[in-house]
C-alpha cells in the first residue's frame, strides 16, 4: 500500500491491531509459555486474585500478562523503563482486558504517577518487578498495604542488587523471589539474549559496520559476556574492562583483551556499559575518545554513561537521528549516545527474542504460582527460585525443541550419591 493515492490509510491503522500482529508473532515462538497460560486457563490458579506487572512494555511481556489472565488473575501492567514501552502494544493489551498504565516516552513524573496509579488500581496479590522500582515505592509510600501481599518476582540483576540493600537493611517486608538468579534466566535472558539484542539494536540504529572496529565492553557478568561474545563473533577486537580480578581473568581467558577504561578510551569506536554501577564512563574517558565514538548502555539504569559529563563537552545533545544523540567537544569532535544512555536493547530494539524471553517469563509465571501456593509459609526475603521450577521449565523447553536427554541409572545415581571407594 501507498500514500500517494490518498492518505485515508493512514486513519486505517489500527494502534491495537498492530500490537496484536506483534504479539500473535512471539506466541508463536514461546511454546512454553503457550504450555503454562493453557495450564493456567484449565486451572484457574489465579482466580480472583490482582497480579501488578512492572516490566518492559513490549510484545513478549504482553504474553505473560495475557497469561497470568487466563489463569484469572486481573492483570495490571506498568513500564519499567520510559522508553521500552511500545504503545501498539499497550492499546493491544488494554483491548485484550488488561489495565495499562504507561505511554511511551514519559516524562520521569508521568512515569512515576503510571506506577502510583497501577498501585491504586488495587493493591496486588502478586508483582513482578524489573529493576525494583515498584517494590521501594511499595515500602515507601504504600508500606500499609506490604502485610496483605503474597510476594513478588524480580526480574534483572539490578532489582536484586537492590533488593539485597533493603534485606541487609532489615526492610524487606514481603517474600522476593530473585528470578535472574535463576539458571533458566541468567544463562539464556542475560546471556545469549541480551548479546542478540544489544547488537541487533545497534546495527539498525547506526547502520555502521562492527567487523575490524574496536569495541570495549564495560562488566563481564552474564550480560556482558553475551555482548563480548556477539562482537567477537561479528569480527570486532574486544577489549573487556572489569573490576572484579576474576571476572578480569575469565574474559582474558575467552579471549579478549583487558584494560582499564582510561587505557581503553582512546582505542574504541564502540563503548559498551554491562555493569549496574553509577559513573563507568565519565568525563575524563570521554575527553581521550576518539571522534565519532559510539557510546550505549545494556546496564538497567541510565547512570552508567554519564550524561551531564557528556553535556559538558560543549554542544549538545542534537539529536541527528532517531535514538543517536550527537555531542560535540570544543575541537569539534563527535560523540554519540545511542537510546539517551538507557538499555539500548529496548530503546533502540526490540528487546530479547522471543525463545529466550518464553523461558525467562516462564520463570516469573512459574515463580508466581510457587508464591502463591506457598502462602504464609515463606519468610520475608531474597529467595532463590526453587530447582523444580528451573528443571522444569528446561524440561518444557526441552520437549517442546523436541530434544531427548540421558537420564542416570539407578546404578549411576548411587555412584553419584556414594564417597565410599569400593
Ligand atoms: N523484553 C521484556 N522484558 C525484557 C528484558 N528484561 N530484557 C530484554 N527484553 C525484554
Amino acid at each position: 500500500m501507498t500514500a500517494t493515492n490518498n492518505s485515508s490509510w493512514i486513519k486505517d491503522i489500527n494502534l491495537a491491531a498492530l500490537g496484536k500482529e506483534k504479539i500473535d508473532w512471539v506466541w508463536q515462538s514461546m511454546p512454553v509459555m503457550r504450555m503454562i497460560a493453557e495450564d493456567f486457563e484449565r486451572r484457574q490458579p489465579f482466580a480472583g486474585m490482582k497480579v501488578l506487572i512492572c516490566l518492559h512494555l513490549e510484545a513478549k511481556t504482553a504474553c505473560l500478562g495475557l497469561a497470568m489472565q487466563a489463569g484469572g488473575a486481573v492483570v495490571t501492567m506498568t513500564a519499567s523503563n520510559p522508553l521500552s514501552t511500545q504503545d501498539d502494544v499497550c492499546a493491544a493489551m488494554v483491548k485484550a482486558g488488561l489495565k495499562v498504565f504507561a505511554r511511551h516516552g514519559a516524562s520521569a513524573e508521568e512515569y512515576a504517577q503510571c506506577h502510583r496509579l497501577a498501585l491504586e488500581a488495587g493493591i496486588p496479590d502478586l508483582f513482578i518487578d524489573d529493576g525494583g522500582d515498584i517494590t521501594t515505592l511499595l515500602h515507601s509510600q504504600y508500606s500499609c498495604h506490604l502485610e496483605g501481599i503474597l510476594g513478588g518476582c524480580e526480574e534483572t540483576t539490578t532489582g536484586i542488587q537492590r533488593l539485597r540493600a533493603m534485606a541487609k537493611d532489615g526492610a524487606l517486608n514481603v517474600p522476593m523471589v530473585a528470578v535472574n538468579d535463576a539458571r533458566m534466566k541468567y544463562l539464556f535472558d542475560n546471556r545469549y539474549g541480551t548479546g542478540q539484542s544489544v547488537w541487533d539494536a545497534i546495527m539498525s540504529t547506526t547502520n555502521l559496520v562492527v567487523a575490524g572496529k574496536t569495541v570495549v565492553v564495560a562488566g563481564y557478568g552474564w550480560c556482558g559476556k553475551g555482548v563480548a561474545l556477539r562482537a567477537k563473533g561479528l569480527g570486532a577486537k574486544v577489549v573487556v574492562t572489569e573490576i572484579d580480578p576474576v571476572k578480569a581473568i575469565e574474559a582474558w581467558m575467552d579471549g579478549f583483551q583487558i584494560m582499564t577504561m582510561d587505557q581503553a578510551a582512546p582505542l574504541g569506536d564502540y563503548f559498551i556499559t554491562v555493569t549496574g554501577i553509577s559513573d563507568v564512563i565519565v568525563g575524563r574517558h570521554m575527553a581521550k575518545m576518539k571522534d565519532g565514538a559510539i557510546l550505549a548502555n545494556a546496564g538497567h539504569f541510565d547512570v552508567e554513561i554519564s550524561k551531564p559529563d557528556l553535556a559538558a563537552l560543549g554542544q549538545g545533545p542534537r539529536r541527528i537521528k532517531p535514538n543517536i544523540d550527537q555531542y560535540e567537544d570544543q575541537k569539534g569532535k563527535r560523540l554519540y549516545l545511542l537510546g539517551e544512555g538507557r538499555l539500548v536493547n529496548l530503546t533502540c530494539g526490540l528487546g530479547h527474542p522471543a525463545e529466550v524471553m518464553d523461558t525467562s517469563f516462564a520463570t516469573q509465571a512459574l515463580s508466581l504460582l510457587y508464591l502463591k501456593e506457598n502462602q504464609g509459609r515463606l519468610p520475608k526475603a531474597v529467595l532463590p527460585v526453587p530447582a523444580a521450577i528451573d528443571n522444569q521449565i528446561a524440561e518444557y523447553k526441552l520437549a517442546a525443541a523436541g530434544f531427548s536427554i540421558d537420564r542416570l541409572t539407578k546404578e549411576q545415581k548411587e555412584y553419584q550419591e556414594s564417597w565410599v571407594v569400593e
